[in-house]
């Protein structure tokens, strides 16, 4: 068997949003191992300086590459994706990227209204590279840019005891919805991999239907484009995909919500600066 095949696709996220992404991941590449990482000792991204979150992350790819040997990374984190991935590529050239940032130009393809709202973490909203997106493709539109501090931690809250404050995602959507010369805005972009988990509250508190973009299958559809697929005869016995947490500690319920994903907690942190 080639050695190319065994080696995991290693999915990365600030905490558990990437989940999002993995779960697409699995269905489109069957026989590929997995190994999952959340940055949790540095979660939440949204409110990170820029040169130290691009910092941390180079340094803690460098640990993680070493230490897994993947065939690819995807960042799966739009504030990661939208601060570092140029940076990644240039310390680790060896190694392929996949990135996440925001739906920008699919959304200025589909919207009538030419109202698009992107709902994102604060430091997504307020990267150059966001703004570029908006530039060079969604120039006949009027994007406003939500940044929400909460949302990401109300998604890790709810995916790990089932419960969420339906007002404060009320509260944290609302500036998403604009009205102007009889128009509205008709797409949501979902910049922020955790949101896709409550998209269903968003829905249900959302002052009129719209289009929630999400973006995991396109992220998956991509990695499946750069990772070669195992072949049916030399398809591998299902390994156990791991995730590893950079704090090293997963409480039981997150252990059990990793199970749930067919992740086994691996103990051990990994360092980063
Ligand atoms: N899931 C991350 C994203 O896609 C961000 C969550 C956070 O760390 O605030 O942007």
């Amino acid at each position: 068997m080639d050695e190319r095949s065994e080696k995991p696709l290693l999915i990365f996220d600030s905490g558990i949003g990437g989940l999002t992404v993995l779960r697409e991941a699995r269905v489109l590449l069957p026989d590929r191992r997995f190994v999952y990482v959340a940055d949790d000792a540095g979660f939440p991204y949204g409110d990170w300086d820029e040169p130290p979150l691009r910092e941390r992350l180079v340094s803690l790819f460098g640990a993680l590459i070493a230490a897994h040997d993947p065939i690819a990374c995807v960042i799966a984190c739009n504030t990661a994706s939208t601060l570092a991935l140029d940076a990644l590529r240039t310390a680790y050239p060896a190694m392929t990227f996949v990135g996440t940032v925001p739906a920008i130009k699919p959304a200025a393809e589909r919207t009538r209204s030419g109202l698009v709202s992107v709902l994102a973490t604060p430091g997504t909203v307020k990267r150059q590279y966001t703004r570029d997106l908006i530039d060079q493709w969604a120039t006949k539109c009027e994007v406003r840019l939500v940044g929400s501090v909460t949302l990401a931690a109300l998604a890790e809250r709810y995916m790990r005891h089932g419960f969420v404050d339906e007002a404060a995602v009320r509260a944290e959507i609302m500036p998403c919805f604009v009205e102007a010369d009889g128009r509205r805005t008709d797409i949501v972009v979902l910049a922020c991999t955790h949101y896709p988990f409550v998209v269903n509250r968003m829905r249900k508190m959302a002052p009129w239907p719209v289009d929630w973009l999400d973006t995991s299958e396109a992220i998956a559809r991509r990695a499946l484009a750069i990772v070669p697929r195992i072949s049916e005869e030399a398809a591998i016995e299902r390994h156990d995909d791991v995730a590893v947490f950079t704090s090293g500690i997963a409480d039981p319920v997150t252990r059990r919500l990793l199970q749930g994903f067919g992740l086994t907690f691996a103990a051990g942190s990994v360092a980063a600066k």
